[in-house]
């Protein structure tokens, strides 16, 4: 157990969830490590690497959702950074009794079935931070 904060991945909006992932498959000379849709985020998405600095590539299902507005506002680029903890309930009630808040509010299933939260970048200098835990 550790409370040393890890990047888990970088989360990335992309229009076109192939033609990013041919550049990724590319670039770091291997396939996705993993593809899948999360119904409830309304995105399409594929992880690069493995344990450590992965990439996930984000491309929404539906111009409504989180992703879809944020690519309608800035087009391509970093959407949230992730941060592996132990615990997310109780990184979330250290985050929200230190004055972050929670975007949407709850806890969430996120990629890979695994909880997640989300830090509004208004409380995180101005950078959507994902909370998740390891992977068991
Ligand atoms: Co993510």
């Amino acid at each position: 157990m550790s409370d040393e904060p890890k990047i888990d991945h970088v989360g990335i909006a992309v229009k076109s969830l192939e033609r990013a992932s041919r550049l990724y498959r590319a670039v770091l000379g291997e396939a996705p490590a993993g593809h899948e849709e999360v119904e409830g985020e309304q995105v399409r998405v594929a992880f690069f690497g493995r344990d450590g600095g992965r990439v996930e590539l984000l491309e929404p299902t539906s111009p409504d959702s989180a992703v879809g507005r944020f690519l309608d506002r800035n087009g391509p680029g970093i959407h949230h950074v992730c941060l592996r903890v132990d615990d997310v309930e109780a990184a979330v009630e250290r985050a929200t009794s230190g004055g972050a808040d929670l975007v949407p509010p709850g806890i969430r299933t996120g990629a890979g079935g695994r909880p997640v939260a989300f830090l509004h970048p208004g409380s995180t200098g101005g950078v959507l931070v994902e909370l998740t835990e390891s992977e068991a």
